[in-house]
């Protein structure tokens, strides 16, 4: 079976390896890919979707898996082009794919579905925004469209808000695009994850990942510092709930809709005191959990996706191991604001028994791998309890280092 990844981060990394660690022969090519990528899969040369596509089609790719977002929706979008090639693919076409590429598309979708997700109100202009918010805090303001992660800004108070609205509103820091303002909701976080075959789905194993750059849940948000993974997070019947208030709904709600979807759907759910609420929709798997939880799938995950992406999805090719898979991110210097490259990473040759996914690394002229991104590694282990997978995650990191390298001491422990 030849397979290509879609993506270039820890994400896609994890991906390529479980698919690599597959049973059967699974050949694996990666665009556009990262030097730590390319010792497992092979490099595609292309400029968009349309290349990317006729590259498939001449080299007689057999599935293409989307790892990130952005190509869902570019151009005529990933899923779209390879169906007209008829190349199956996981990941939804670019209409579906507004799920998490309009937080008005999403938030619609789930008033018509009558899926549980905060109340919110739709803007153009900072008075609307500010009759909205009504002097009630904390609000919780979201620009509706792409914003690199940056979108979002949770105001503990009017100060807060009000330079975000002038950022967004009056100087369109953004560019053009609506706000939304939202009901601010309290609770643990959870990310949960499904495959989506038309009207089949199957739960996998939910992630908390860890937003904030430093310790303590503080400092500005990031794509995510780590992450942490078991089926013992579905504690009593949270599973059930979960499944039977938002995920059967939303896939019913795709399908009343004429949405097709194959591929991973990503909840991100605010366990609130008044049941589980959708925060946000992702049409992909999340980064760094990905890293987190596809170590502990077992089974041959190349033919599962292999054959949700033909349209038959089959649960029992794959199942997830007991206990829990946590992953630590080390980020570069200045991250998130910026990110220095160019730092030689030392020690990744003395990890034992744990994992590294690359982010954000590069070959240099020497044959080392440096820094080239802000999210720069993850170093995955898991253990039968969660202390002694956080033991040893932080074990193996520890040998592993780099100039000016950023690293949560509490992933893991916090918010457990
Ligand atoms: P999003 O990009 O929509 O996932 O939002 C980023 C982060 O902002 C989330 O992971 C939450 O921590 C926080 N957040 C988003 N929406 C809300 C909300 N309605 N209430 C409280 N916090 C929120
Ligand atoms: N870790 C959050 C995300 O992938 O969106």
């Amino acid at each position: 079976m030849k397979v290509l990844v879609v993506g270039k981060g820890g994400r896609e990394h994890a991906i390529i390896t479980a698919l690599a660690e597959s049973p059967g022969e699974v050949e694996i090519y990666s665009f556009p890919g990262s030097d730590a990528i390319f010792e497992l899969a092979k490099p595609v040369e292309a400029d968009g979707v349309a290349s990317l596509v006729s590259y498939m089609v001449e080299h007689g790719i057999d599935l293409c898996i989307a790892g990130e977002e952005s190509y869902l929706v570019k151009d005529e979008g990933l899923a779209n082009a390879c169906e007209a090639a008829g190349i199956p693919c996981w990941g939804p076409p670019k209409e579906s794919a507004q799920l998490e590429a309009s937080k008005e598309f999403a938030k619609e979708f789930m008033m018509r579905h009558e899926i549980p997700t905060g109340g919110y109100a739709s803007v153009n202009d900072i008075e609307a925004a500010r009759a909205a918010v009504a002097g009630k805090y904390p609000t919780v303001l979201k620009f509706d469209g792409l914003a690199a992660g940056k979108g979002v800004a949770v105001c503990l108070d009017e100060a807060m808000a009000e330079e975000f609205l002038e950022e967004v509103l009056v100087q369109r820091k953004f560019g053009p695009g609506r706000l939304l303002v939202e009901e601010f909701l309290e609770g643990p976080e959870i990310s949960i994850f499904a495959s989506v075959v038309d009207n089949q789905y199957q739960i996998l194993a939910p992630a908390r990942d860890y937003k904030r750059i430093y310790d303590a849940d503080e400092g500005p948000n990031t794509g995510g510092m780590g992450a942490v993974s078991s089926l013992e997070m579905f504690e009593g019947d949270l599973r059930e709930v979960i499944d039977a208030t938002i995920v059967k709904p939303t896939v019913e709600g795709l399908q009343k809709d004429d949405l097709p979807y194959r591929g991973f759907l990503y909840f991100g759910l605010m366990l609130t005191a008044e049941g589980p609420r959708v925060i946000e929709y992702n049409c992909r798997f999340g980064d760094p959990e990905a890293e987190a939880v596809l170590p502990l799938i077992q089974g041959d995950f190349a033919n599962y996706v292999f054959s949700g992406a033909k349209g038959d999805l089959q649960p029992d090719l794959i199942r997830f191991s007991s206990g829990w898979s946590i992953c630590l991110v080390s980020a570069s210097a200045g991250y998130p604001a910026s990110s220095r490259s160019g730092d030689v990473i030392s020690g990744l040759d003395d990890v034992s028994g744990a994992r590294v996914f690359h982010s954000g690394t590069r070959l240099n002229d020497a044959g080392q791998f440096e820094t080239a991104g802000g999210r720069v590694l993850v170093v995955v282990a898991g253990g039968e309890s969660r202390i002694e997978a956080v033991e040893k995650v932080y074990a193996e990191s520890e040998k592993v280092s780099f100039d000016g390298m950023q690293r949560r001491t509490d992933i893991g422990t916090r918010n457990f």
